[in-house]
């Protein structure tokens, strides 16, 4: 079994980090959450967390969650290339634009992807996108939806997948729910999908889902 690292980054503080840092907390790892404001924001309801600049909580772990927004993300990851040099960065971030209540409206990219343009950014980063295809508290807590959800891997760094793997094994996930589509290209449909997401929901209104396949 792959040994997952003690520390963990989060950069963002929203509906995602809040998901993650309870579900990594449970297993026993020190989670640092990345905030434009260094300071402890008044609406975190997660679980006990260090609270840093996004540098500084770069600089403290080897591997890092992207839950910022994802229209803006290459911008700012890509300006941190450096300190992100040697890390495992997790994208988890949606491809899209936000409509007036933040869903996902329209997709950024056209025959490429957020991942693929993070990995290009980031060329001495492990880039894995991950996790997007689902409503955030599923993410740490996958036996909330009903059926056997399923979660992607995209990533060209098989070493890289394999402890994200064993981060989201330890977050709930079954081996087998885990699907590894392949190379960092693999992101674009996962990405892709989310939209669906958003029309379906304005159908059968807000509840917990896992976009996965069913056969
Ligand atoms: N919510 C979901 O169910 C869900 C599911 C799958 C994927 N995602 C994706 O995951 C990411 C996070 O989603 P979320 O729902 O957690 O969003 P959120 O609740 O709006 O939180 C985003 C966090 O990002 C930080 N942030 C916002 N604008 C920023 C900027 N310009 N620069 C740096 N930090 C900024 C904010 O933290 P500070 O202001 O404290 O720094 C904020 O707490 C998004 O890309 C989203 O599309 C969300």
């Amino acid at each position: 079994m792959i040994k997952t690292p003690s520390t963990i980054a989060i950069l963002g503080a929203g509906r995602v980090a809040t998901s993650l840092a309870s579900g990594f907390a449970k297993s026993g790892h020190q989670i640092i959450i990345g905030v434009r404001d260094a300071g402890h924001p008044a609406s975190w309801s997660g679980p006990e967390v260090r609270f840093a600049t996004h540098p500084d909580a770069i600089a403290a772990a080897d591997v890092v969650f992207n839950a910022t927004p994802g229209d803006s993300s290459v911008d700012r990851l890509g300006a941190m290339a450096d300190a992100l040099a040697g890390k495992l960065l997790v994208d988890v971030a949606n491809a899209t634009g936000r409509d007036e209540r933040g869903a996902p409206s329209g997709m950024l990219y056209f025959n490429d992807s957020l991942a693929e343009r993070l990995q290009s950014a980031l060329p001495l980063t492990r880039v894995v996108k991950t996790l997007n295809t689902m409503l955030a508290p599923v993410m740490s807590n996958p036996a909330m939806v009903l059926g056997s959800p399923a979660v992607y891997l995209s990533g060209n760094d098989a070493d890289a997948k394999a402890t994200v793997r064993a981060l989201l094994i330890e977050m709930g996930w079954v081996d087998t729910q885990i699907l590894d589509l392949g190379s960092i290209e693999t992101a674009r449909g996962p990405e892709a999908v989310i939209l669906l997401a958003t029309d379906v929901m304005k159908v059968t209104g807000f509840k917990p889902f896992a976009i996965s396949p069913v056969s």
